[in-house]
């Protein structure tokens, strides 16, 4: 009898139900009218006087554990058998919020899309830089304004090590490496000590262009930014160059767009003259090639840059550039379709 307790004891701890009717035929297994443990309560009889004692302790311990353990199981069982938004698995699962592009990576893309197209890699660099990079390569005389204290932040003040204020200087570090051949778009962030306002921040965008070879001429520029500007804002996208300054092209010219909003008729976004300004552009100063050690004789080149929120703006009629900075959600969630 004492070794049917056992028995009994270790099928108990056991047991592991597999719904709740297995449950429920194991409690009538063992507590039922005839179940085993009753069984035991009705041969208790027959247990000789000196042993009653420890066996009726052995049975009722038993019984107590088998409907300890029994309950709990139930209790477990139903719980688990309620179904709730946790536990039912035919529910859809929670709807997983996409992200979206930010603009200014939107348009970034597309300029570098269209420049991919006609053979240029794109190349990267750091955004502290040294003076050489950004200016003396570039063949800025010392007293250039833009190397003042009011465009350029220095690190440290260390005349020296400053934050670009333009990615030409990626270029520069192309040209020192790479020989010609070199056709190459140098995207990046660029910093300018400028007040914040709705027009200009102090942090921007550029992706800036360089082509250097045997023969490049102002038409491979023209005819280069007549593509771009086809492809950016449209087939029926005029051009107009204006001649500008730049210390490092000679010539040098501002590259407008006929206006992307009222197609050149005039309204507000293009102030009445049809035309909106879009990049800097010129052939290559021979001085900025010899300070790289390219032969101005053998070789010429365009360059070329563009800042890449002003052109987000145009392209989305975004009113204020701040409103690129300030990560506001309801604003980004706005570009989903725009990818
Ligand atoms: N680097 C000039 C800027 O930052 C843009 C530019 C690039 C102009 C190449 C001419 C040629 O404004």
């Amino acid at each position: 009898m004492l070794n049917k307790i056992k028995i009994l004891l270790k099928e108990i701890k056991e047991y592991t139900p597999s719904s709740l009717e297995d449950l429920d035929n194991f409690r009538i297994k063992l507590l039922g009218k005839k179940g085993e443990i009753t069984t035991l309560f009705s041969d208790f009889k027959l247990v000789p006087p000196e042993q009653k004692r420890e066996f009726g302790q052995e049975i009722n311990k038993l019984k107590n554990l088998a409907q300890d353990k029994i309950k709990l199981l139930f209790d477990e069982l139903k719980k688990s058998s309620v179904i709730t938004k946790e536990n039912d698995l035919s529910l859809p699962a929670d709807p997983i919020e996409l992200g979206s592009r930010h603009p200014v990576s939107i348009v970034r893309n597309e300029i570098l899309d269209i420049f991919k197209r006609l053979g240029f890699t794109v190349s990267t660099g750091p955004e502290i830089e040294d003076d050489w990079h950004v200016f003396s390569a570039l063949n800025f005389p010392p007293e250039h304004p833009a190397r003042d204290m009011q465009d350029t932040f220095f690190v440290a003040q260390d005349p020296d090590i400053l934050l670009r204020t333009h990615t030409s200087s990626v270029q520069v570090r192309v040209m020192e490496n790479e020989k010609p051949p070199i056709r190459t778009i140098s995207p990046g962030r660029v910093f300018r000590n400028e007040a914040i306002s709705a027009r200009s921040h102090c942090i921007f965008h550029q992706v800036e262009g360089l082509y250097i070879n045997k023969n490049v001429s102002f038409v491979d520029l023209k005819q280069t930014l007549v593509f771009f500007a086809k492809e950016m804002f449209g087939h029926d996208t005029e051009i107009r160059l204006r001649p500008s300054y730049f210390p490092f092209t000679e010539p040098s010219a501002e590259m407008d767009v006929s206006c992307t909003l009222c197609g050149g008729k005039g309204c507000n976004v293009c102030k009445y003259t049809g035309w909106l300004e879009i990049l800097g552009c010129g052939m290559v100063d021979p001085n900025v090639l010899e300070s790289v050690n390219i032969d101005s004789q053998d070789y010429t080149g365009f360059a070329f840059g563009m800042g890449i929120e002003r052109i987000a703006l145009l392209k989305f009629g975004i009113k204020d550039i701040r409103l690129l900075f300030e990560n506001d959600a309801r604003f980004l969630r706005q570009f989903k379709s725009a990818l």
